[in-house]
């Protein structure tokens, strides 16, 4: 079972056997999102099979249904499937990886939860070019460029919340998948790598396969530090601590 899933010792219902075809998978689209929402988890063990072409598009045009800033839809979805691509990218992750893991261990020494974590990112890291299909996620324009934290914050949110939908979407249909950057790191050499031009960012990638392991549990331990709402009747309220686990009505 995949490190990041221990624990869960449920039926590996994400990686149906035999068929993988669109066909066979399309119907759980329409796992509702509530379902979606609290069992996506970060999936990083997967097997090197290969994933439908018609899959990964369902799922990016799912993911071209979120919001961009002044509606700009400045996003570029480019599709890794090849072998020598990934491998410099893979490359490029375990560069990354030798720096920032080694500091995540020493900072979260004693820590399970975590040490479960960097366990799943080692073997992400040392088989990324295995994982069938890499999609990158990316921004074109000079939206980059705006200095003012408001104009990063619309230029970067332009893009998370369509991956987010390709995560959602990926879960439903039974595909393990995470969102990583670190193979972007260095976005000079990402950018050769991809073949992008200069006006095209690679912003982050989402791997995806069909994982090895059974289910996730659903994500423990997310925590609201705080959550305000304005009350109908103009008065504010405020809560500290864990959110409820049932949808709260915000006015
Ligand atoms: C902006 C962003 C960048 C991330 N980059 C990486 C990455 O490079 N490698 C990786 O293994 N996970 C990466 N993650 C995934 C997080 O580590 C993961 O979502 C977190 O540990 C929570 O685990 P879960 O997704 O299983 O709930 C990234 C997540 C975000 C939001």
């Amino acid at each position: 079972m995949d490190n990041d899933m221990a624990g869960s010792g449920t039926v590996n219902e994400r990686a149906p056997d035999g068929d993988r075809s669109f066909e066979a998978v399309r119907d759980r689209l329409d796992m509702s999102l509530r379902e979606a929402m609290t069992t996506q988890r970060s999936v990083r063990r997967v097997l090197s099979d290969d994933v439908d072409d018609d899959i990964v598009v369902a799922c990016i045009e799912l993911a071209l249904k979120a919001p961009t800033g002044s509606n700009g839809q400045n996003w570029e979805f480019v599709v890794v499937r090849d072998p020598r691509v990934k491998g410099e990218l893979a490359a490029q992750y375990r560069k990354a990886w030798r720096v920032y893991g080694g500091i995540g261990e020493r900072v979260t020494a004693g820590d399970e939860a975590m040490a479960r974590i960097i366990r799943a990112v080692d073997w992400q890291v040392s088989h990324f070019e295995e994982v069938p299909v890499v999609v990158v996620a990316c921004l074109s324009g000079p939206g980059r460029f705006v200095p003012a934290s408001v104009g990063q914050s619309t230029h970067y949110g332009s893009v998370y919340p369509s991956v987010q939908n390709l995560l959602l979407a990926a879960r439903s249909v039974g595909l393990g998948a995470s969102l990583v950057t670190l193979p972007l790191w260095n976005q000079c050499s990402a950018r050769r790598i991809l073949g992008l031009p200069l006006s095209v960012q690679p912003v982050c990638a989402v791997a995806l396969g069909w994982p090895r392991g059974g289910t996730a549990p659903p994500g423990a331990g997310r925590w609201a530090m705080w959550c305000t709402w304005t009350a109908t009747d103009g008065g504010t309220g405020v809560t500290a601590g864990p959110c409820s686990a049932e949808p709260v009505l915000v006015d």
